[in-house]
């Protein structure tokens, strides 16, 4: 969605390049003033992770350490270290990656790398202003939920896809689906997939389209686990099922969430710790 709000892919590096620069307590060296809602966006994913800093007493170090151990169940979440550090031959800043811990699909941070180091190619001049060639360091993530707990008071945030009011992960657009092999593109520039998008798009009129809901994907794992027999019920016995109780534990441990209940087809009531989280999951 994040991809479909934004018409040029510049824009897209500009946020990404914003959103790096904010990671440094200062960044009057970069002008925003191109582009203002960058700026304001930036503030506001940002207000979470500034308090948590404010209270912080760690340091950055280990804060990235803190932020490089965080598990779900017992995974460590997909995530990896982009180090961005000044070459004096170039004269220009360049980036490598390390995986911290492995991703659930390696198209996920390939096409998250791809789109940084782009931004950091455009915005080179930028950079070397704002960062005055010092060493910046920075953790994303490709979990589909946020990692970062605000009770952690960290000094730095993760950037993850996700965000949540108990978070103080700074989110990102979703940069994977470049590099996304089962929709073998021939050609994934972004203007080819906008292209595509627009013409699947116009060739069904809203009027015909389903309200019906539709998954594709893994009917094993998290909530789909539980709603997907649930489901299937529903459909077979209709009103019948309105007033029975259908609940069902999942263990994190087993790839699936904590106690999700579900109490009838209009109320899923989920419980446990992370309730608030799970909302987010789209
Ligand atoms: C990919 O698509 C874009 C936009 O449609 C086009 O400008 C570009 O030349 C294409 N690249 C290749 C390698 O075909």
């Amino acid at each position: 969605m994040a991809l479909l709000l934004c018409s040029t892919i510049g824009r897209m590096l500009g946020v990404i390049f914003s959103l790096l620069l904010a990671a440094l307590s200062q960044c009057s060296a970069y002008d925003c003033s191109a582009h203002p809602w960058i700026d304001e966006t930036v503030k506001h994913w940002f207000r979470a992770s500034y308090e948590t800093a404010r209270n912080s007493d760690k340091t950055i170090e280990e804060s990235l350490e803190a932020i490089a151990n965080i598990q779900w169940g017992k995974y460590y979440t997909g995530k990896s270290m982009g180090i961005l550090t000044y070459d004096d031959s170039v004269g220009a800043y360049h980036v490598t990656f390390k995986e911290l811990h492995r991703h659930n699909e390696p198209h996920k941070p390939a096409g998250m790398q791809r789109v940084i180091e782009r931004a950091i190619m455009q915005h080179n001049a930028d950079l070397v202003r704002a960062l005055g060639k010092k060493e910046l360091k920075f953790i994303f993530g490709t979990e589909d939920f946020p990692i970062v707990d605000t009770w952690l008071n960290l000094r730095l945030p993760s950037f993850q896809m996700c965000h949540s009011p108990e978070t103080a992960d700074v989110p990102v657009p979703d940069f994977t689906w470049e590099l996304y092999s089962q929709a073998q593109y021939t050609n994934n520039s972004w203007w080819e997939v906008r292209r595509l998008l627009l013409l699947k798009s116009a060739m069904l009129p809203w009027k015909l389209r389903e309200r019906d809901l539709f998954m594709r994907g893994d009917a094993g794992v998290g909530y789909r686990k539980v709603l997907m027999p649930f489901m299937h019920e529903v459909q077979v016995r209709g009103n019948e099922c309105r007033s029975r109780k259908v609940s069902g534990s999942l263990s994190i441990d087993r790839g699936g969430f904590q106690g999700l209940e579900a109490a009838g087809p209009d109320q899923l009531g989920i419980h446990g710790r992370r309730r608030k989280r799970e909302e987010y999951f789209q």
